[in-house]
């Protein structure tokens, strides 16, 4: 019987669980997946007892990601380019990291918009700077774009973003202040949202679409609700957009893979059962 977890603080409204659930019964794998809630004061201590108590590994979430990356051994080149670490195991006597969000973003925008679809796309416009545009950021800096803007309300936090990615590639990075939006947006072909806003019980997130190229991408990493108010004007204007949900069900693959020997799929009996869910 091999065991997972997702570790947060909080982590009840997880859909971690869900998720792995499913897969675990798919593949008839007896396996648990737990959801274990962990204050940050005890964090380091769960890192070295975890194994001791019977789990092969596990995820990562809110607020642990920076204390993972901090507190293993040995990490991929992903969660060294993020610094922040979403995925954890044990192999070889050491305790590994990787962060699959990148890879869940990634995955989603290609099986969402089909192979190629960079090849509408010269300027992408990432807004916020927190960890979740950070992954999205280097995700983006692997594909054939010229120039990633990143605007955020905060522009030393987006300056930051820039001077600590700026390296990983020839794709130029520009941070710019929310002042700088509505020009942004008139250039950018791919726009995604990393922040809060439009998440429920969070104000909306307006922008101008009608300044958007008429071929734009719109990308939402929130996923409740599903169709952000953002998406929902998005395609109101008859852009083609790509939901939150996606990024969460890809990014949960590799962990499953690693953790229990099965490469799964996401499919949409699976998006079915997380949207019934939210
Ligand atoms: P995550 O790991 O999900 O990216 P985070 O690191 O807390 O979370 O980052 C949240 C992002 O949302 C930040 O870019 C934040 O902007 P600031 O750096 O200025 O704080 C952005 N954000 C949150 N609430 C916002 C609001 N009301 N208006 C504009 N941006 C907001």
């Amino acid at each position: 019987m091999t065991k997972a977890f997702i570790v947060g603080h909080p982590i009840k409204h997880s859909r971690s669980p869900l998720i792995h659930g499913f897969w675990l019964k798919q593949h008839g794998i007896t396996g648990s997946y737990e959801r274990i809630d962990v204050e940050p004061v005890n964090f380091g201590n769960f890192l070295n007892s975890f194994h001791g108590q019977g789990f092969a590994g596990g995820n990562v979430t809110i607020p642990h990601k920076e204390a993972a990356f901090a507190g293993v051994a040995r990490k991929t080149g992903r969660a060294e380019r993020l610094k922040a670490v979403n995925t954890i195991w044990i192999e070889n006597g050491e305790l590994w990291g990787d962060n699959t969000d990148v890879l869940g973003f990634m995955t989603n925008l290609d099986l969402t918009l089909g192979t190629g679809w960079e090849q509408d796309v010269d300027i992408a416009l990432i807004l916020g700077a927190g960890g979740a545009a950070r992954g999205i950021v280097a995700g983006l800096q692997d594909r054939p774009i010229k120039r990633i803007f990143i605007v955020n309300r905060t522009i030393a936090k987006a300056e930051e973003l820039v001077r600590d990615l700026a390296r990983y590639g020839s794709v130029e990075l520009k941070a710019l202040s929310w002042e700088d939006l509505d020009q942004a947006l008139g250039r950018s072909q791919l726009i995604v949202n990393t922040t809060s806003l439009g998440m429920a019980g969070q104000a909306p997130l307006h922008l101008d679409l009608a300044k958007a190229p008429g071929k734009a991408i719109v990308s939402d990493i929130v996923y409740v609700p599903l169709k952000t108010p953002l998406l929902a004007a998005a395609e109101a204007h008859g852009l083609r957009i790509v939901d939150g949900l996606g990024m969460l069900l890809h990014q949960a693959v590799p962990g499953f893979e690693r953790w229990f020997g099965v490469k799964p799929e996401v499919t949409p009996e699976l998006r079915a059962l997380i949207v019934a869910d939210l």
